[in-house]
């Protein structure tokens, strides 16, 4: 029962239908030892989410914009002068296990047991703390994957963020999120009326969903850059984090998207309607949301950093479309990783659990969480225009380590990929 939930955890943020390796069978008896281990852990309030690797200490708050479910919701990360608040808590209402639990498709019972798992973990950035000022910060605007929702790419969301940009991490609001809500309108927040939505069970239009999600990330882009020249907006959810502060905070020619699996797509449909986003990065894309129109309509450098498996299982051909000597397109793919290894979960584990899983691969986690975030940094400053110190990252674009695969470890794509960028397999 219980290990056979834990199963699906492997599966967050990542399509069902793409991922299946293995099905769980009857309990065993040494399951239950590690997950004992693993509830200690937690009971312990232990956190393996990394801190920032940046000079920048970390600030976290939620921000909810408008009524109704075309209202914008995100997680904001940013640098903080002010590191005497308490820690962040991870996944802050209940309603985000049971979404969770009905994404894995079990019973009702595991919804707790994921609460109380993972229900008072923390992710080191400061609560509220106030923004730091005295510079403009680049701004990102960030996707999460199908299952997920916009707290549990914490680990990504704050190194950028201890390296001095701005983060906005948006939920949404399309049926792919575990969980999200909204309030219907002023009298539903005055009494805490939250109107909560779970993830679509039946097959949706992905084609439909990733066009709602990419107009979420520029509407979230829209407001926060009129709040950067001083339009008065108000956070709904009433927090102590004052929004005036984010007055000409925004260096508002540096903005960049990033974005996990289904959010991977997101990134590329975003690019190619709103071009204020200046490059974007896919961690892991899923490609089969997008349709042939976007190939052709993303004159932005675009990023891919793919994982050994979900892309073995995917066979992502449709990425070499995006390709052609006139655009920046880079790929890297992280040896012995897996598709989770981009989000928060891969740290909440112990190794056999997140191995079990498949939240681990067989590298290291926080070595494959700081290739891509240290590639990613040096991709952004190259197209941004940064002046940090970032490109003495440069080489892992290219692919350059030994964690490192140039281009992709899948032979169909590679070899289409050598006609582009004469990368020798
Ligand atoms: C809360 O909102 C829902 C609709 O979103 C409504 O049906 C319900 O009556 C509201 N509850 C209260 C106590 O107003
Ligand atoms: C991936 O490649 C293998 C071997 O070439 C093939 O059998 C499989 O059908 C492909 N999967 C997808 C989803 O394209
Ligand atoms: C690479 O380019 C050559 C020449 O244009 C073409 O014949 C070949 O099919 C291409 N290979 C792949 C795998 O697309």
């Amino acid at each position: 029962m219980v290990p056979s939930a834990l199963h699906g955890l492997f599966c967050l943020c990542t399509c069902l239908t793409l991922v299946h390796p293995f099905d769980w069978q009857d309990p065993n008896p040494v399951t239950y030892i590690k997950f004992s281990a693993l509830m200690d852990a937690a009971i312990f309030g232990q956190t393996g989410i990394p801190r920032g690797k940046g000079p920048y200490s970390v600030g976290c708050t939620d921000l909810m914009f408008g009524y109704t479910d075309e209202s914008t919701f995100l997680r904001l990360y940013y640098p903080t002068q002010n590191d005497d608040h308490s820690d962040t808590l991870w996944i802050p209402n209940e309603e985000y296990f049971f979404g969770l639990s009905k994404f894995i498709g079990k019973n009702w019972v595991i919804d707790k047991l994921l609460g109380l798992l993972f229900g008072s973990m923390t992710t080191p950035a400061k609560w509220d703390s106030p923004l730091r000022t005295g510079e403009k910060y680049p701004l990102i605007v960030f996707s999460h994957g199908l299952g997920a929702f916009r707290t549990i790419y914490s680990a990504i969301g704050i190194d950028l963020a201890s390296h001095g940009f701005i983060v906005a991490a948006v939920e949404h609001r399309d049926g792919s999120a575990a969980a999200t809500y909204y309030f219907k309108d002023q009298s539903a927040v005055e009494i805490g009326n939250k109107t909560w939505l779970y993830i679509k069970q039946e097959a949706p239009d992905r084609n439909f969903q990733v066009q709602k999600r990419a107009k979420e990330c520029s509407q979230a882009l829209t407001l926060i850059l009129d709040i950067d020249h001083g339009k008065p907006a108000k956070n709904v959810l009433d927090l102590k984090f004052d929004v005036k502060q984010l007055k000409d905070s925004i260096d508002r020619n540096k903005i960049a998207i990033i974005g996990h699996s289904f959010g991977g797509a997101t990134v590329i449909q975003a690019l190619s309607e709103d071009q204020r986003f200046r490059c974007g990065i896919a961690l892991d894309a899923w490609m089969r949301p997008l349709s042939d129109e976007v190939y052709a309509r993303i004159p932005q450098p675009l990023f891919f950093i793919n994982s050994e498996q979900f892309q073995h299982f995917g066979n992502n051909t449709e990425m070499v479309h995006f390709y052609s000597s006139d655009k920046e397109r880079k790929m890297i793919t992280i040896r012995g990783s897996v598709h989770q290894n981009f989000a928060d979960f891969t740290f909440a584990t112990g190794k056999i659990i997140g191995y079990m899983f498949i939240l681990k691969g067989t590298i290291d986690s926080y070595v494959a969480i700081e290739l891509s975030n240290k590639a990613s940094l040096a991709f952004l400053q190259k197209h941004l225009g940064l002046r940090k110190g970032f490109d003495q990252w440069n080489s892992l674009i290219e692919g350059e380590d030994e964690n490192l695969i140039p281009g992709t470890n899948t032979d169909k794509t590679t070899r289409i990929l050598q006609n582009f960028t004469g990368i020798e397999k």
